[in-house]
């Protein structure tokens, strides 16, 4: 397969070199910045009237140009501002940018292929209206890529690499100090304890498991309650990964690798399951939680933490046994690449196991019809269930937020099954979750005080929702699976 990374492109990331020309007298302005409107946390580029960006790329016959830019200020000149783009020479389109437009961050795609094959000026410009007034005309680029039209949702999640790697470190700082990690360990456990003795073929057709008669256990909150229900009322269950690994570490010396590994409680709770000897690699970008991880690992585990971004990884031949993710999968850009160091750096018949990955939509967001089911059942609740806790506000509708605008959550979770396999077969997969951990996560955890039998009935109503969903061929986003090296 061609090596992506060599593929010619270009992408705008807030360190690229930028050679930006004005006409005499425009005033300076600061390039990078955020622009509220957009609802984003990143900043754009901004160029204003007056001023042309030239860059210089390879074009071929695929080549395709994608832009995504709006109004930089609120209100522009009241005739607006055009956004042309020159490539050798030659106008290729002229966008007029008004204070009316419907939309305040458009996207535009535009093939290139047509010009003479090789390296091409191509230049990005601001000019005033219609009637020449040039005030308050600024334009912002949020996104800009130039590559193989195949290859261009890849360019976009490339971009902006290292302020997303920035982002990531300081969010995993303070993340797991939320209440909604306390209960992850039970969590982990009632996924994977309850596993049915065998596989029932006529499963389909029985009544749905009652979650009617369920209680919270002592000291849980509304997610983890939520979760439990899930498990018990979906048929089949996620692989048992504690049994799993005790039966290999009963072969002798076990050698893991565990990727976006963090604090890797997790791993330190699957890794008590056996009293043998597990040689523990644990990866991520995050020395400070490295750090946590190796100081509470077990004493049968030797650690060696590997601060490393995993998007490069390169690791020798038949080193593990078993690649873990714990919810790692997602913050991956360079999936091929991880797939094809991972399938070499496995022994034969050596393992990945995916364990809570969201394989729904980029960002972690919900597709529509899911977000139509999830804002229904969610519209039903009394509003003390809706209050935000980010914005203090009742909420009518859920967020659907691309989450990975300014970090990696999410970043091409569409891909991850496809791309994982073409190196591994699956042997036991598990997926559940349309939208219910939308509607039980940080957002709303707080409003719930499961002491109360009418926030115990709002749970249900969630939960009967979501089952109700998915047996209806609703989208799971969350995946428990082992997957087998291919060959
Ligand atoms: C959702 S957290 C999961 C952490 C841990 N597995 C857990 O379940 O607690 C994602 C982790 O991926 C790490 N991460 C994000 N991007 C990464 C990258 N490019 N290379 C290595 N680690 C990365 C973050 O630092 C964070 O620890």
């Amino acid at each position: 397969m061609q090596n992506l990374r060599e593929l010619p492109h270009f992408i705008l990331t807030d360190n690229v070199n930028l050679r930006v020309s004005s006409l005499p007298g425009t005033p300076a302005v600061t390039r990078w910045q955020p622009v509220p409107h957009f609802g984003m946390t990143r900043p754009s580029l901004i160029l204003i009237s007056g001023e042309q960006w030239a860059l210089s790329v390879d074009v071929g016959p695929a080549t395709e140009l994608m832009i995504a830019f709006g109004r930089a200020l609120r209100r522009i000149s009241s005739d607006g501002l055009y956004l042309l783009i020159r490539a050798a020479h030659a106008e290729i389109i002229r966008v007029h940018v008004t204070n009316d437009d419907a939309a305040e961050l458009r996207e535009i795609r535009i093939g290139l292929g047509y010009l003479t094959p090789g390296r091409t000026d191509v230049v990005i410009s601001v000019d005033p209206g219609p009637k020449g007034d040039p005030s308050a005309d600024w334009l912002a680029i949020s996104e800009l890529v130039i590559g193989p039209r195949q290859d261009i949702p890849l360019l976009r999640a490339r971009a902006f690499h290292d302020l997303r790697v920035r982002n990531e470190i300081n969010h995993f700082e303070s993340v797991y100090d939320h209440k909604l990690f306390d209960g992850r360990k039970r969590q982990i456990q009632s996924a994977t304890a309850t596993r049915l003795a065998s596989k029932n073929p006529k499963a389909t057709v029985e009544p749905q498991p009652d979650i009617s008669t369920m209680q919270p256990l002592d000291g849980e909150d509304v997610f983890h309650f939520a979760h439990r229900m899930l498990s018990h009322g979906i048929r089949g269950k996620a692989p048992n990964f504690h049994q799993r690994l005790a039966d290999l570490a009963a072969h002798g010396d076990l050698r893991i690798a565990s990727f976006c590994a963090g604090a890797a409680q997790v791993e330190a709770a699957l890794i008590r399951s056996t009293d043998k000897p597990v040689h523990l690699t644990l990866v991520d970008i995050n020395q400070g939680l490295l750090n946590q991880a190796a100081a509470a690992m077990p004493e049968h585990c030797t650690v060696q933490t590997v601060v490393q971004d995993v998007n490069s990884l390169s690791l020798g031949a038949e080193e593990f046994d078993v690649a873990i993710f714990v919810s790692g999968v997602h913050h991956v850009v360079e999936l091929e690449h991880v797939w094809r160091e991972i399938q070499n750096a496995l022994r034969p018949g050596g393992e990945v196991w995916l364990i809570g990955e969201q394989v729904g939509k980029n960002g972690n967001r919900l597709d529509s019809e899911a977000l139509t089911e999830a804002n229904r059942v969610f519209r039903m609740l009394p509003e003390r269930f809706r209050r935000n806790a980010l914005t203090s506000e009742i909420d009518w509708e859920i967020s659907n937020k691309d989450c990975a605008e300014a970090t990696f959550e999410g970043i091409r979770s569409e891909d991850i099954e496809s791309t994982l396999g073409r190196h591994f077969l699956p042997i036991d997969v598990y997926k559940r979750n349309c939208f219910l951990w939308r509607l039980t996560n940080q957002v709303y955890f707080d409003n719930y005080d499961l002491s109360r039998e009418e926030d115990v009935q709002a749970a249900k109503s969630l939960v009967s929702a979501e089952l109700d969903y998915f047996f209806s061929g609703g989208r799971p986003t969350e995946l428990h699976g082992i997957y087998r090296r291919n060959g």
